[in-house]
């Protein structure tokens, strides 16, 4: 079959140059969280129903929906792709793509990436490659490697590329995943002027300021630009999940609930993984929080029925997992936390993240529930600077930090207190850590210094409030 031309030089097998200038439309639909890539995918296929990497990405599609249901369809779709390249060839840089798809489709995540990477590194301008590998390296944890993999074809692209904008967005995140919040702050305020919609941008601004403790000018960063950002697709609730853990952090309690039911589970029948993430954990942070969440788990139980055998992303299953747990569905937590067990034993990717946190953590959420403190320290203490490899964000696998602590106070108050005392280094605007530090420290007999750090927890939240 012929090639064509598309955006930035890259080339397409394909004999129609309107199923490539559709196809890019997708890809920039896809940075972007654009509600249309649905739609856009459909119009490439209309132009021309063979286009190998049509079919590629229509497979990376449904394994980008990070279900065990949408896997099945992966497979599926990988063998038409694989029909359409026999049939009309594909350039070498397709072929790169078919590769990840088929390692994917394996659950090989880290032959995946590597793929990509190969990709990117002869054709660094190809944004649907980068943005991919982003997303692995995202979900292995990696943060020095999402830095990396943007870093190195930063000087490869114009200021005047179209897609730009996003490349500096996801910069700016994988440099704050690596710690480097200095540095990341100026590439994602650039961005998000470029282009105020680019939500992957301004998550990145308020991943800083989550990390940095500016919990006032979280909000007022995330609801400033909420005009733009809320036109995305549902990751649209994960920015709310910000705005709400930011609320959460200044005691505003009320703010965070409202967010919770207008917004972070207002969309739940979607079943996006990511929805129950946001839901569960700010759900479980609540609790922790000492608030009363009502009957809210429920609906996000139902949800996770479907999923208790879903491996795709053990992050994710302990979102699932969570939710099972609390919203009283004890047999289908029973079926999650057994099938994590087996699957650690898989040769796979994330059949090594289960063995490696996935199991303890699971063992050690079961035992939070019912109350066993002393088991949730066993479980978790041991696999504290493992919980990386889960992948999520630091700020979405602090939920687990804080279950540990929370575990310690009561099982082993001479841990909480090291562990308090890290934590409140780390993060000094936290009034919920300065409380529960306070709490550790008047179990270990230190009354004068736990009257101070309760002073700590009052002021800030009295600041707060002011
Ligand atoms: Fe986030």
């Amino acid at each position: 079959m012929a090639l064509q031309e598309g955006r930035y030089g890259l080339t397409y097998t394909t004999a129609r140059p309107e199923a490539v200038e559709a196809f890019d439309g997708m890809v920039t639909s896809y940075l972007g969280f654009g509600r249309d890539i649905g739609d856009r995918l459909k119009q490439v296929f209309a132009a021309d129903p063979d286009m190998p990497l049509a079919h590629v990405a229509k497979g990376y599609l449904f394994k980008l929906f990070g279900s065990g249901a949408m896997a099945e369809r992966a497979k599926k779709v990988l063998a038409e792709a694989k029909t359409r390249a026999e049939t009309h060839g594909v350039t070498e840089r397709e072929a790169l793509h078919l590769a990840a798809l088929e390692a994917w489709c394996a659950e090989d995540v880290d032959r995946t990436t590597a793929c990509w990477e190969r990709a990117v590194l002869e054709y660094p301008k190809d944004a649907l490659a980068l943005r991919l590998a982003h997303f692995n390296h995202f979900y292995a944890g990696e943060g020095r490697m999402m830095r990396d993999s943007t870093a190195r074809v930063l000087p490869d692209w114009s200021k005047d590329d179209p897609d730009y904008g996003f490349l500096l967005g996801m910069h700016a995140f994988g440099l704050e995943e690596a710690g480097d919040y200095a540095a990341a702050e100026p590439f994602g305020r650039e961005a998000v002027e470029r282009n105020p919609a680019d939500a992957w941008a301004v998550h990145a601004v308020a991943h800083i300021m989550e990390m940095q403790g500016r919990h006032r000018e979280g909000v007022d960063w995330v609801a400033g630009l909420e005009r733009d950002w809320s036109a995305t697709n549902n990751f649209r609730f994960h920015l709310y999940w910000h705005q709400a853990l930011f609320h959460l952090e200044r005691g505003e309690i009320d703010a965070v609930l409202a967010l919770y039911d207008r917004q972070i589970a207002s969309d739940l029948d979607a079943d996006m993984y990511l929805d129950v993430c946001n839901g569960a954990s700010l759900l479980w942070r609540l609790e922790m929080y000492g608030v009363d969440v009502g009957d809210r788990w429920k609906e996000l139980a139902r949800v996770s029925l479907r999923h208790a055998e879903d491996h795709e992303l053990i992050f994710v299953s302990l979102h699932y997992l969570m939710a099972l747990i609390k919203g009283g569905e004890a047999q289908a937590a029973a079926t999650l936390a057994s099938h994590l067990e087996s699957y650690a034993n898989a040769a796979t990717t994330q059949g090594r993240v289960a063995a490696r946190v996935g199991t303890a953590t699971a063992e050690a959420m079961a035992a939070l529930a019912r109350g066993d403190a002393a088991t949730v320290v066993e479980a978790l203490y041991p696999v504290r600077y493992d919980l990386y490899c889960m992948g999520g964000s630091h700020a979405q696998r602090d939920v687990f930090e804080e279950m540990l602590v929370t575990a310690a106070v009561e099982a082993d108050p001479m841990l909480a207190r090291a562990l308090l005392a890290e934590r409140t280094a780390a993060k000094p605007n936290s009034a919920w850590s300065w409380g529960k530090y306070a709490a550790a420290l008047k179990a270990t007999g230190r009354d004068q210094a736990a009257d101070l750090a309760q002073a700590r927890a009052a002021g800030l939240l009295s600041a707060a409030a002011g």
